[in-house]
């Protein structure tokens, strides 16, 4: 329902330059400002951003989060076919938090690591070692999602349309239902939900997918941190992710270091909506307490911003690990539905949903995302690659776990799978036994709609290699992988449900002349105007130009994060943007007409965007072109 210049993915500005200043640079010819920062009034009584950190948890709720990153622009007439590039509802992530810029500086305390040097902030607790429970409800309402109705008035400037009933906040309290196969599982029951049903909240919400109905999918990725197991044995769910609360040998003397990120479980006032980021098993059931909290987070989650009323749904299907977020392959009528997911870790893996049902425009939603088969990426040596099922039913699938019975796997002693919903619920485990390929961190993918071809970004993998670690790979073929490359492939046939596919590695980041050889051709060699490294979000815009930004060191030679644009045919790559200090660029999206173009900019770390307001508030960025004119054309 785009349109734009297709003809053409050539790239018409001039690139910009590296660049270490504190503020935004964007190519001649091009403009930008700052846009909806951290505590903007969004909802309710449209509570004022105060810069001395005095806004209340309750205030938070009604402002709009903090660490901004995936991002989509729905138009606000797309439920009726239009195409609006002046009015929409902007909805995007709010992935984590900066303590010391979301609370009174009073209620902060620095954090020193282990040579004394200070290394961030944390909550002040009182002398029981309780946290201020207000905090806590401010730090969990800086999480979660926005939904900005947002409008261009006459003179080309873009505004949130106050009372709008679309505007909307959904935090790490918010009601959400479990749907899919994990439904009703019993690892999922809570003294909240004895039936396994329901769960509170979304954290960590990385990058996004708008799905083909006009709904917006905010991943869960380091959901792990947020919780506490105080003990030693820690469920192979909760293990396999890294939840707190491991212990480790210290001259003969077993250390618990069982905290959770940001401590929520101490809220002085000890309300369930705190306590339970604390997953220990208490004496009773788990219908007695939280212990099975974790396990209802993992998962991508769907909103639906035209409906304001609508509660947040968990899709269970599309698998549990550290969702990056979801890029779903065109639809056709009568087809199944298809998505790609990355889980970014190292060594993790790259997967996609294929819907059991059919995709039909008038009845699609999102029970189409509640059956169907998983599947996890291996990518072979010789450029093709495959698609394991990771469903119970599937015969290979099932042999190799019958044949895993009684194995170690990983760190896992194995005894098998109950069902469906555990092999989903212990998604990694599952994609360890099908043999999958371990990769380079997988962080966003996107789509080609010209070609059909799939793109991930591997942002990293400084253990590559290392002794312990998995060896390189044809699709991670480097040893200490600091700077991330970015791999891409083809169906066969083109059709997006095939189970084998070829791919290549579209390009290497890296330092000037890192090059990407192609049946013995440097395709590539990188120069100044498009050194990067960590690639992380990644998108293509509605004409077919692919965008590049990036989260990686901001020392010499690459200096601020970036973000780039890419000619998928030729190769050309060329920097179109560089953020402010500190800050890593992560989620992009414009208007259907791709003239005003929306760019998120992540934990800046000095006085952005104002130099006058002594707190760093993350922001959406605007660009456009000083002559109306399709950006980066
Ligand atoms: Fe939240 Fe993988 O970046
Ligand atoms: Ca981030
Ligand atoms: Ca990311
Ligand atoms: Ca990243």
């Amino acid at each position: 329902t785009t349109t734009g210049n297709v003809a053409s993915t050539d790239l018409g500005f001039k690139a910009v330059a590296t660049s270490n200043a504190n503020e935004v640079v964007v190519p001649e010819g091009y403009s930008s400002q700052a846009f909806l920062p951290w505590g903007t009034p969004l909802t309710g009584s449209y509570p004022e951003y105060k810069a001395d950190g005095t806004n209340t948890g309750a205030e938070q709720e009604q402002q709009v989060g903090m660490h901004h990153d995936g991002v989509h622009f729905f138009p606000i007439d797309q439920k009726a076919g239009g195409n609006s590039s002046s009015e929409g509802l902007l909805v995007m992530n709010h992935e984590y938090i900066n303590q010391r810029a979301l609370l009174k500086h009073t209620n902060t305390i620095p954090v020193f690591d282990e040579n004394g040097k200070q290394n961030g902030w944390t909550g002040v607790k009182d002398l029981n070692g309780k946290r201020i429970s207000d905090d806590v409800r401010k730090e969990i309402a800086a999480h979660g999602v926005s939904v900005v109705h947002i409008k261009r008035d006459s003179e080309g400037t873009w505004d949130v349309v106050f009372g709008s009933p679309f505007n909307r906040r959904i935090t790490g309290n918010t009601e959400m239902d479990i749907r899919g196969p994990v439904r009703g599982y019993s690892k999922l029951i809570t003294k909240y939900s004895p039936d396994a049903t329901e769960t509170r909240g979304t954290l960590n919400n990385c990058a996004m997918g708008p799905t083909p109905w006009g709904t917006y999918l905010a991943a869960e990725e380091n959901w792990h941190g947020y919780f506490k197991h105080d003990s030693l044995e820690l469920p192979r769910e909760q293990a396999r992710h890294g939840v707190s609360g491991q212990s480790y040998e210290d001259d003969g003397i077993t250390i618990k270091p069982a905290s959770s990120r940001y401590d929520w479980e101490l809220a002085d006032s000890q309300e369930d909506q705190y306590i339970r980021f604390d997953v220990t098993p208490g004496t009773g059931t788990a219908k007695d307490d939280y212990r099975n909290e974790a396990n209802t987070y993992g998962y991508m989650v769907e909103i639906d911003p035209f409906t304001p009323e609508s509660k947040p749904q968990k899709r269970t299907a599309l698998g549990r690990f550290g969702h990056e977020g979801v890029i779903f392959a065109p639809v056709k009528e009568g087809q199944p539905v298809v998505c790609y997911s990355g889980d970014d870790s190292r060594f993790e893996y790259i997967y996609k949903f294929v819907s059991s049902k059919p995709y039909y425009a008038a009845t699609a939603g999102g029970y189409l995302l509640d059956e169907g088969t998983l599947y996890v990426a291996r990518f072979n040596e010789d450029g093709t690659g495959d698609w394991l099922a990771l469903d119970l039913d599937n015969a290979e699938f099932k042999a190799k776990v019958d044949a895993a019975v009684g194995t170690t796997v990983g760190d896992v002693a194995f005894d098998g799978f109950e069902n469906q919903a555990d092999v989903l619920l212990n998604t990694r485990l599952a994609a360890d036994i099908a043999g999958a390929t371990t990769m380079d961190r997988p962080e966003w993918g996107a789509v080609d709609p010209n070609s059909g071809q799939v793109y991930f970004t591997l942002t990293n993998n400084s253990n590559r290699g290392k002794d312990g670690y998995d060896g390189v790979n044809a699709a991670n073929p480097n040893e200490i992988n600091r700077t991330g490359h970015i791999i891409r492939w083809s169906e066969e046939g083109n059709d997006h449900t095939a189970t084998g596919f070829e791919w290549d590695i579209f390009v290497f980041a890296g330092e000037q002349g890192t090059e990407t050889v192609v049946d013995d051709q440097v395709i590539v060699s990188l120069t100044d105007d498009n050194i990067f490294n960590s690639p992380d979000g990644l998108w293509f815009d509605y004409n077919g130009r692919l965008w590049i930004q990036t989260d990686g060191s901001d020392a010499a030679p690459y200096q601020n994060n970036m973000m780039l644009a890419a000619n998928p045919e030729t190769r050309e790559i060329k920097r179109f943007f560089v953020g402010p200090v500190g800050c890593e660029v992560t989620g992009v999206v414009s208007t259907p007409d791709v003239k005003t173009m929306f760019v998120n900019i992540q934990h800046p770390d000095g006085n952005w965007p104002d130099a006058t307001d002594p707190r760093p508030r993350d922001a959406t960025v605007i660009v456009t072109r000083d002559d109306g004119g399709v950006v980066g054309a």
